[in-house]
């Protein structure tokens, strides 16, 4: 679990946060406009330094000695030189063989980079090399506008640990890289704490050894990324056996697949990726085994922090507040609990009657949640909820073991419609909810794109009204199921599962999230279905996960 969690860190905290890229915030900062160019540009400035060291006066007034100068790392000797120029002996990865005497500074070495080039000319392996590091560096740091013609994605080898695994670098080499990184950063006017983002993440990402498989970028699959594999590197966070398949400090000379060319490498991850559900995805890459009890356990973990918040600390640092917060999404203020306690009105559906006072969190509300439980009590009513959300959510991630005993299908309400018809809930406090959701997974380790699959599923499924029947689960006939029926909410008009007109299914149109639940209760109930069996398309979509 650990593992995974720290692995993303980087990426979740610079591509997805709230606020802006630190990649966009210093093109803004050093190049005023934010685009592709000019993000590229950030990123040969800062890597080039990293590399050969400042070949201009700094912000700071610190000279940047770059990773080429032989240095010392707490009292250790660094000398990473001979590493790219070929005379460490046999330390490239080429095709899985440890190979002497290839030289990765054939482009000129330091003349090109002083001049803002990657090197000096296209056909050399330095040119391959600075791009990859302008890539690699640019989407670790969320730059929004990569991707294109002038500064495409990252297109090396997606595992760390294949390029770097004959290497067999020590701490002070791997610490004294990732320092540079942050000296550079600085001169540069970049803040200390935002070049704090950035060394945690690198040390989380990449000077470890044997953590489980990740994502380097969001376009490639789980691979192995840690590769402090020589002296003073020990497994900070367990010894994962895909990564590590003989022990600790046997890696270097046991590659498990032995790929390591790019191209095939890139071929690799992508078919890996296809086939297999977010929910195995995910289950083995935090618990490894993926089983029936651990996928309950991926759901339980996720759900209880989309319900009760973060718990414990978040793998991209950022709190996860949950939906029981009062917030606002949009500028709109949503406020979820006193739907949960029973304090919003009549809100409840209890056998096709709008019911007020109805306790949801009954079973030790966020105190269970904590120890990973859905509640205190089988027979509390949270117990019912908490497992439901369980059991729906590992239906639409696709867990491959679910139906046993251990994490049974969805035995809830088979429309969702049906269940949250009297809240009469508005679209920011919708949008809101499906926002912790990918929160949430985001703070697990999950990848931005995934989490935006999840997101998208949960907007086409339920953050609209009037839409086609669909199915739920796949065991469930197709019924309604979105429920946004106040203020803001997307009206698909379909007339099976809408059928008196475009307008009577949402109540009135500046009614609010919890304020007029009763006024809208006669037109909800209008909307529901005539026995037509259709499928939405919404369950196609679903299946994608
Ligand atoms: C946080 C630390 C580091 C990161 C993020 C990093 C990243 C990368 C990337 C993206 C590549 C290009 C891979 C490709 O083209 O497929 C690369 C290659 C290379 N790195 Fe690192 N690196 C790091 C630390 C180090 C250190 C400490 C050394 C010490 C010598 C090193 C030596 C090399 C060499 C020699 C290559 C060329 C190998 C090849 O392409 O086969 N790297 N690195
Ligand atoms: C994508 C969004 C949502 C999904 C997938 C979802 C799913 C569910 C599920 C599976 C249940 C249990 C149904 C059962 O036990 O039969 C449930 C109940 C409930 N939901 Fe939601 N929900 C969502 C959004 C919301 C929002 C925004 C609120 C706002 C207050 C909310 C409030 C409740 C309440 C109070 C219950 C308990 C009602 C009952 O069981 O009668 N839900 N929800
Ligand atoms: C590197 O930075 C230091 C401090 O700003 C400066 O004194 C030095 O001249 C710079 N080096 C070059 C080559 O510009
Ligand atoms: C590298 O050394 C530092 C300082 O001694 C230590 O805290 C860290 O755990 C070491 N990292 C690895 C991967 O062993
Ligand atoms: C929630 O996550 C944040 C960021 O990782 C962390 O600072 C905070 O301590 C966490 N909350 C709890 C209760 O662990
Ligand atoms: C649970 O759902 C799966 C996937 O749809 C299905 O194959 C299985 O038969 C179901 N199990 C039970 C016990 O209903």
């Amino acid at each position: 679990m650990y593992l995974f969690k720290f692995v993303n860190t980087l990426l979740a905290t610079t591509v997805l946060a709230t606020g802006q890229p630190l990649c966009d915030k210093y093109t803004t900062a050093l190049f005023k406009d934010n685009t592709e160019d000019n993000q590229l540009k950030l990123l040969t400035a800062l890597v080039n330094t990293v590399v050969i060291g400042n070949f201009s006066a700094t912000v700071n007034n610190q000279p940047v000695p770059g990773i080429l100068a032989p240095a010392t790392f707490n009292g250790q000797p660094v000398n990473m030189l001979p590493f790219f120029t070929g005379q460490q002996g046999a330390t490239a990865n080429v095709n899985g063989v440890a190979t002497a005497g290839v030289n990765f500074l054939d482009g000129g070495g330091a003349d090109p980079l002083k001049q803002g080039l990657p090197a000096n000319s296209q056909n050399t392996r330095q040119f391959k090399l600075l791009t990859h590091l302008y890539q690699l560096f640019g989407s670790l740091l969320g730059c929004s506008k990569q991707g294109g013609q002038v500064f495409p994605n990252y297109a090396g080898n997606p595992s760390m640990t294949d390029v770097h695994r004959f290497m067999k670098l020590d701490n002070a080499t791997m610490s004294f890289f990732i320092q540079q990184v942050g000296a550079a950063a600085l001169s540069f006017g970049v803040t200390p704490d935002d070049a704090n983002v950035v060394g945690n993440a690198l040390t989380a990402l990449f000077n470890d050894q044997c953590t489980a498989p990740a994502p380097l970028t969001p376009q490639s699959s789980p691979q192995p990324q840690a590769f402090c594999l020589g002296s003073g590197c020990s497994p900070q966070h367990g010894v994962d056996p895909t990564s590590c398949p003989q022990g600790p400090g046997s890696l270097p000379n046991n590659s498990p697949s032995g790929a390591s060319n790019n191209q095939q490498s890139q071929q690799n991850s992508g078919s890996q990726s296809s086939g297999q559900s977010l929910c195995d995805k995910y289950t083995t890459a935090l618990f490894k085994d993926n089983t029936e009890d651990n996928q309950l356990k991926l759901l339980t973990a996720l759900v209880n922090r989309v319900v009760g918040g973060n718990f414990t600390a978040t793998a991209n640092g950022k709190p996860v507040t949950g939906i029981l917060v009062k917030g606002t999404f949009d500028g709109q203020p949503v406020d979820m609990l006193p739907f949960f306690t029973g304090q919003s009105g009549p809100t409840t559906n209890v056998g096709g009657v709008a019911t007020a006072g109805i306790n949801f969190l009954d079973g030790g509300a966020a105190d269970a949640l904590k120890q990973g439980l859905p509640a205190n009590d089988p027979n509390s009513r949270q117990f019912k909820l908490l497992t439901h959300l369980y059991q729906l959510f590992g239906s639409l991630l696709a867990c491959s073991k679910q139906g046993g005993q251990v994490f049974p299908n969805y035995s809830g309400n088979p429309s969702m419609l049906d269940t949250h018809r009297f809240m009469n809930l508005n679209k920011a406090t919708m949008d809101f909810f499906i926002d912790q959701v990918g929160q949430a997974a985001i703070s697990f380790g999950v990848t931005a794109d995934d989490a935006t699959k999840v997101g998208q599923a949960l907007q086409t499924l339920f953050n609209n009204q009037c839409a086609p029947l669909a199915k739920l689960t796949p065991q469930t006939a197709p019924t309604e199921q979105g429920f946004c029926l106040g203020d803001g909410c997307q009206n698909l008009k379909d007339q099976t599962a809408c059928p008196n007109g475009v307008q009577s299914n949402t109540g009135s149109t500046s009614s609010s999230s919890g304020s007029s639940s009763a006024s809208s209760n006669g037109k909800v109930i209008k909307c529901l279905p005539r026995g037509a069996i259709s499928m939405g398309s919404s369950v196609h979509k679903r299946s994608e996960l």
